[in-house]
């Protein structure tokens, strides 16, 4: 048996940018591929032959190669990148909501210089997901360790208009209902980060209902795809919340088998998820059921706010006109 000695490696980064959801469609037909590797004889070797694997599917010019630390932190920008822009939409939704501006107007409007163009402007209660607030935070560190404050201070805000969205959010609630919601019951539509997943990794649901935990109201949450135990995972892993922490958990977070029983008796609902069904419910139906007034405040702004309003709801959308009619 050859000695180890007699074997040479190299080390290629080659991050993957699969989003959860689309991971098989972004595999087969990938933006770009990323192979960095040492600018060394050895190492151009070894990118090449990686390159060629990529290349039975990906076309040639979509295979990007360049060094280790610029494949690296390529992964690290893209994801801060994009978080950025959900934080920097989000933020302008307070903006609007003090002014008469819709939100979906303006990402239509910015949205359409090609300059910055119209993807990924929706805005929303905050992005989750196990992938955006952990690069950023990894970016954040590495400037840090470089001394980088200025730069590190920089996109750890991305980071802090996320967490001020989420808590906005919840505040947004209590105070539009009569400034309290002790012992009211509100129907949680969505508890997975995004549509067609069931992963709950930092999911914005989670942050909203602790801070509704803390004011006392009963959750009944529904979700297609979540169970109540990964929900509950979550809670413990990302927020701390368990039956230690908060020994009636059971009692003021139940999981509703479908979203009619969530909404019975409810005060409220809140949409934290833009699962397509939700968009598609009897709405009529679903008023009928509900304590009056009955409020419906859209996390997500999927939901068709006008006929909500014709039903009877009070609504609140994110970064859009308040329409408040008591
Ligand atoms: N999820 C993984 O396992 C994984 C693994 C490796 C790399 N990645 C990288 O991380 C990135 C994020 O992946 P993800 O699975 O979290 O999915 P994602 O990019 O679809 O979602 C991340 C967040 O962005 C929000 N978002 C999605 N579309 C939006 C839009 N049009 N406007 C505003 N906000 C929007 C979502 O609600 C979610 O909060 C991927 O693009 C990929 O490059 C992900």
């Amino acid at each position: 048996m050859a000695s180890a000695s007699t074997h040479k490696f190299q080390v290629l980064s080659n991050p993957e940018f699969l989003a959860e959801g689309t991971a098989i469609n972004d595999l087969l037909f990938p933006s770009r591929v990323l192979i960095g590797g040492e600018q060394t004889p050895d190492g151009l070797k070894a990118i090449q032959k990686l390159v060629d694997v990529y290349a039975n599917w990906v076309p040639r010019d979509q295979i990007l190669t360049t060094n280790l630390w610029s494949s690296e932190l390529s992964k690290l920008v893209a994801n801060a990148m994009l978080a950025q822009r959900v934080s920097s939409i989000n933020s302008i939704t307070a903006l609007c909501e003090q002014t008469d501006a819709d939100i979906d107007e303006i990402a239509r409007a910015i949205g359409s210089d090609p300059r910055i163009g119209n993807k990924f402007l929706k805005a929303s209660v905050g992005f989750g997901g196990s992938c955006f607030q952990k690069d950023i935070l990894n970016l954040v560190y590495i400037c840090e360790s470089f001394g980088l404050k200025e730069v590190a201070d920089y996109w750890h805000q991305v980071i802090l208009m996320n967490d001020y969205q989420k808590r906005r959010f919840a505040n947004k609630m209590v105070s539009t209902m009569f400034n309290t919601i002790t012992g009211k019951k509100i129907a949680i539509f969505g508890f997975a980060f995004k549509k067609d997943t069931g992963d709950t990794r930092e999911a914005p649901a989670a942050y909203v209902m602790k801070d509704l935990l803390e004011e006392n109201a009963y959750l009944s949450v529904y979700d297609p795809q979540v169970e109540r135990e990964q929900m509950l995972l979550e809670f413990d892993y990302t927020l701390g919340v368990n039956k230690k922490t908060v020994p009636q958990l059971d009692e003021y977070v139940i999981t509703a088998k479908s979203h009619i029983e969530a909404v019975t008796g409810a005060h409220a609902i809140a949409v934290l998820t833009e699962w397509d069904e939700f968009v598609n419910y009897d709405y009529q139906e679903i008023f009928n059921v509900m304590s009056k007034p009955a409020f419906i405040f859209d996390g997500r702004n999927v939901l068709p706010h006008d006929k909500l309003r014709e039903i009877g709801f009070e609504v609140y959308a994110i970064g859009k006109p308040i329409v408040q009619r008591f």
